[in-house]
């Protein structure tokens, strides 16, 4: 594993499952999106190592374009698990948990595109479900106004933004409640919890991190870039604080921290 850390080990045994198998259409430039470089090495490198780098992730199985597999699996090392994604994310997702060990209790899901969520917002959602809560997502406030619409573009009405929240990823599930939702088929989510919600299975939400915003569009990128020339700590280059639940890294405080810090 070159001069990464080693994968944790203690305790419940955590799984990270990263899909990385998208096509980065929005994004356009040609390679796969999770194979974009950003600051010199790919996103999805990047977020494996946030993975590495925290101390609750035993297991990481990636779910990469399966015309890549090899490449993937020789870029990112022997400690990861490389299997070949599907058409949409949920078909990703849906391969990688049939490619997690036994004993693992509790899974992640985290967006490849995620490249430089931090450490210690993974041990957060861990440990929010080693404490006993079956389905955990992290998420902020929002700065813009929704507007619900019908097809024509036309409002149909405006919720209040204060009972709105924007969601990310690493989401994180006991591993009996994620198989159940993914046994489920043809709910339209986008997103795990979505599935999970689909069960009637009670969601937590914790505080996310602006840093772990999902590089969708061209301004993202760029984005990405200026955080981490701001953040070195972001460049896993950083190998002291990776501690987990309730504080966040320097990186988030540098950036403006994260928002409420309970359990929601
Ligand atoms: N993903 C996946 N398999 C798919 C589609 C998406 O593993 N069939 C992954 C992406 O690689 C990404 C994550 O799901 O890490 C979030 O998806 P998104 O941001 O939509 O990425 P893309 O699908 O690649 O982008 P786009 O929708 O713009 O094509
Ligand atoms: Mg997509």
């Amino acid at each position: 594993m070159g001069g990464s850390p080693q994968l944790g080990a203690r305790g419940a045994r955590v799984a990270a499952i990263v899909p990385a198998a998208g096509r980065g259409e929005r994004l356009g430039g040609g390679t796969p999106k999770a194979l974009r470089p950003l600051g010199g090495r790919p996103m999805l490198v990047r977020s494996v190592e946030a993975l590495r780098r925290s101390e609750s992730v035993t297991q990481i199985v990636v779910a990469a374009p399966p015309t890549l597999v090899e490449v993937v699996a020789q870029l990112l090392g022997r400690d990861v698990r490389v299997i070949a994604g599907g058409a949409e994310r949920v078909d990703s997702v849906r391969r990688a948990l049939s490619a997690v060990d036994e004993d693992i209790s509790v899974v992640l899901v985290h967006d490849a595109a995620r490249p430089l969520t931090p450490p210690a917002l993974v041990d957060a959602v861990a440990a929010a479900v080693i404490a006993g809560h079956p389905a955990v997502i992290p998420v902020l406030g929002l700065a813009d106004t929704i507007k619900e619409v019908d097809p024509d573009g036309r409002v149909i009405r405006t919720p209040p933004r204060d009972g709105l929240r924007a969601v990310q990823t690493p989401q994180g599930f006991r591993r009996d409640v994620l198989a159940a939702a993914y046994a489920l088929r043809d709910v339209p989510v986008t997103d795990d919890a979505g599935l999970v919600e689909a069960l009637g299975v009670r969601v937590t939400t914790i505080p996310g991190a602006h840093e772990a915003f999902k590089v969708t569009r061209p301004p993202d990128l760029v984005l990405a870039e200026a955080l981490l020339a701001r953040l070195p700590a972001a460049d896993g280059s950083a190998t002291g604080n990776n501690s987990a639940t309730g504080n966040n890294s320097g990186a988030v405080e540098a950036y403006g921290g994260t928002d409420a810090r309970r359990l929601g």
